[in-house]
């Protein structure tokens, strides 16, 4: 894949459209994580600094085509000013007069977010015209938001055909981390899996087992290939319905030379709740009354085992109900042992996803991996092996 990047872009005096991720997380009308903010600001300080205006676009939430004025960037345009540590305007739409006049009054070096991109319904349908429109507020295009990539939009694909494009600083960042992991990777190349449903795993599964070397599957998405080759698991959550593909991924897996790790004792309780008795049990042997919540002991030993002499490794969802302590333990044991062997130079970690940086950040390891994705939707997708319309708008 070939994309340019800010290296070397001349950009003073330049209007420079930046397409961010500022779908933060909000509570009652708070930004409760900074992450993705933070995470761009690298990007829009170096063009500030280069001397370029730039025009920050983004959506947030799922409008849907409406002005919603609790969806309105204006939060967003004030925290991306105070981790920047300077003034950030804010034009109240991203098409027609206003947003022409928000961009006309920015000189050399300024910094503006213009209004919620889904409040318009062209957006979503990539609509040529949004597209052509948007793209006539700017002189460069730099798509910064990989966890948008998956989306055909207006502001993600469409404006790209329109303008030089770019991609910026944590879009360059994402899509070197995930290339060396999965693209031209060290081997052998890990993978642990986990989740509670195969079928939402479904594709993800079938492009890993042709890529990696070895598939750790835990989370209740094991439960579902244990019971397809006949291992009674409780009142285990599981897909029977999923019995047929769970064995064809298994012999994909077995056809291309790569090894399926599923655990081998788990942690039970009769309820999903926090601090519940609990009891240990091999694969096999779990009573009719219980659910399997988290990986045991020794199956952590063995992914950490074969983690020793991994070279990469890709991680997308917990191994257990992490939300639920004790059923944390095995993730974040997990967790440790990667940190550990990234520590010291002989693992590459990527991991992505919600819930994975959400059980990282409780084992508090998140700073000690190789490379932490900020996308969700668009990773599953990478790692699903499709095409991202935002990233293949760049190429060339
Ligand atoms: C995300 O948060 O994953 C991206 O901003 C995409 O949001 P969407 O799923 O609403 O398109």
């Amino acid at each position: 894949m070939t994309f340019k990047t800010l290296d070397n872009l001349d950009v003073t005096g330049k209007r420079v459209i930046v397409r961010a991720d500022l779908n933060v997380p909000v509570r009652d009308g708070r930004i409760t994580d900074l992450t993705r903010i933070e995470r761009l600001s690298p990007t829009i300080r170096e063009l500030s600094e280069k001397g370029a205006r730039v025009v920050v676009l983004s959506h947030f939430d799922r409008p849907k085509g409406k002005r919603v004025p609790e969806m309105s960037l204006a939060p967003m345009a004030a925290a991306l000013g105070e981790v920047l540590g300077r003034k950030v305007a804010f034009g109240d739409d991203c098409l027609g007069a206003s947003a022409q006049a928000t961009v006309a009054a920015l000189h050399n070096g300024d910094v503006a977010v213009l209004e919620n991109t889904r409040f318009h319904p062209g957006e979503e349908k990539n609509d040529p015209a949004m597209a052509t429109e948007l793209a006539a507020l700017g002189d460069i295009f730099v798509n910064d938001a990989f966890s948008a990539a998956h989306r055909a939009h207006a502001s993600t694909e469409g404006i790209a055909h329109h303008l030089p494009s770019y991609a910026g600083r944590l879009m360059q960042a994402e899509l070197e981390a995930l290339t060396a992991a999965l693209t031209t990777p060290v081997r052998p190349v890990m993978a642990i899996v986990g989740g509670s449903k195969v079928s939402t795993k479904l594709d993800l599964l079938g492009n890993l087992v042709g890529k990696v070397d070895v598939l750790v599957i835990g989370g209740a998405m094991a439960n579902t290939f244990l019971s397809a080759e006949g291992v009674s698991v409780g009142k285990s959550l599981q897909e029977a319905e999923m019995h047929g593909t769970a064995l064809d991924i298994v012999a994909r897996a077995k056809a291309a030379g790569c090894e399926i790790l599923l655990p081998v004792d788990g942690v039970t309780a009769a309820t999903l709740a926090a601090n519940v008795p609990t009891t240990t049990v091999a694969i096999g042997a779990v009573p009719a009354d219980q659910m399997i919540l988290d990986v045991g002991p020794q199956t952590v030993a063995a992914i950490v085992a074969k983690l020793a002499s991994a070279k990469t490794l890709v991680w997308n969802g917990p191994v257990g109900a992490f939300e639920f302590p004790p059923f944390d333990a095995a993730t974040t044991a997990i967790a440790h042992a990667v940190a550990d062997a990234t520590g010291s130079g002989q693992l590459r970690s990527v991991a992505g996803g919600g819930d994975t940086v959400s059980a990282l950040k409780h084992a508090g390891v998140l700073e000690r991996m190789s490379y932490v994705s900020s996308a969700g939707g668009a990773f599953l997708e990478w790692l699903e092996g499709k095409t991202l319309p935002g990233v293949a708008a760049l190429e060339g």
